[in-house]
């Protein structure tokens, strides 16, 4: 069965095409990135948009790359929710036109369940039973996974998500839109020690989090500092933020395996292409005798590939995909209500 992946929840528009037997045969993205960089942060409008703008030349490079005709595609898989409301709502509206005139089934996924799938993607992939920590930018969960569709919340953020945390403290400390990797990149040059963050939640005895405290505390620093927020300054913030972040989600992740028993972690979402977490989550895991497993770092932020691939598993674990027709778009959705 050939899968077409379609991703347009918010800033990023992806297509791919998953083959069940072949496996992945071609992923096309485009980022919006540098449309919203000005407005620091992403506008749904624009994203609406831009989506509307990508769909058709990203579906032929798509098609182009594995070598298929349109006509081979047995299903359209889409994304349709939780995500901006326009911005899905292209996503589907395409998809559904596509599979009314191909005369094909949608297979509507969710958009965390792309994610925390997406590690299965790599040749080197865990088997189940799993824990996933997903980290994006809307998103802080840690899941005990033991099969397609079976995911079990063990806990989540109360407030802000790991993503959001790391992208309002660059905007804190001066950097663009989105901030994650660039204040990565600055924390390199801080120095360890020189201020202690808050380890929010570190000993709250559950799987929750909350990094809206961490995000304030940087701001009280950069208060009090004013006019001296220089070079150095705002490194050694970006390194204490950074390490209080990872030990929290490290320590979280280590707790829910050994409480669970289970012997694998999977991470997915944009902040975990974050290289001081993979080395802490790795050194951590090994310690108790547990291995982390991570998706190709182009996986880790949206795309359609895990859209494709996440639809091809529906399939595969015997989903029936709907005709083609009448649809809604999810911008809430809890990943609670896909359990079979
Ligand atoms: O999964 P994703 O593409 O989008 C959502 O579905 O939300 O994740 C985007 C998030 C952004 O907040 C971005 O700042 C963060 O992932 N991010 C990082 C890094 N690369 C991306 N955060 C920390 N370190 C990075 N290297
Ligand atoms: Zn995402």
């Amino acid at each position: 069965m050939l899968v077409l992946g379609i991703e347009s929840s918010c800033d990023e528009t992806g297509l791919a095409l998953y083959d069940t037997n072949r496996g992945l045969l071609a992923h096309a993205l485009h980022s919006q990135i540098v449309l919203h960089a000005e407005y620091g942060g992403v506008v749904p409008e624009l994203a609406s948009r831009d989506h509307i703008r990508r769909l058709v030349p990203l579906l032929r490079e798509a098609l182009r790359q594995g070598g298929a005709a349109l006509s081979e595609v047995d299903a359209v898989a889409c994304t349709q929710g939780p995500g901006l409301a326009g911005a899905l709502l292209v996503g589907c509206a395409f998809a559904e036109g596509l599979a009314v005139s191909l005369g094909k089934s949608v297979l509507p996924v969710h958009h965390l369940e792309g994610h925390l799938l997406s590690p299965l993607l790599a040749a080197d992939a865990p088997e189940f039973p799993f824990i996933a920590l997903l980290v994006s930018g809307g998103h802080t969960q840690l899941m005990a996974v033991t099969d397609v569709g079976q995911y079990e919340l063990l806990g989540e953020t109360l407030d802000d998500a790991a993503g959001e945390a790391f992208d309002k403290t660059a905007k804190l400390l001066g950097l663009g839109y989105p901030g994650g990797q660039a204040l990565s990149q600055l924390a390199e040059a801080g120095r360890p020690g020189v201020f202690n963050l808050p380890r929010p939640m570190l000993h709250s005895g559950d799987f929750n989090f909350s990094f809206a405290g961490l995000k304030t505390a940087v701001l009280t620093l950069v208060r009090k500092a004013g006019d001296g927020m220089d070079d150095t300054f705002r490194a050694d913030v970006a390194r204490a933020f950074q390490e209080a972040l990872v030990e929290v989600l490290t320590k979280k992740s280590c707790a829910a395996l050994k409480q669970t028993g289970m012997r694998r972690l999977v991470v997915a979402g944009g902040v975990g292409a974050n290289r001081p977490l993979r080395q802490s989550l790795n050194a951590a895991a090994a310690h108790q005798g547990c291995r982390v497993y991570y998706p190709a770092l182009e996986f880790c932020t949206d795309n359609g590939a895990m859209i494709a691939f996440a639809g091809a598993m529906r399939l595969k674990a015997g989903a029936i995909p709907r005709p083609a027709g009448a649809f809604a778009v999810r911008p809430r959705w809890p990943l609670s209500e896909l359990m079979r």
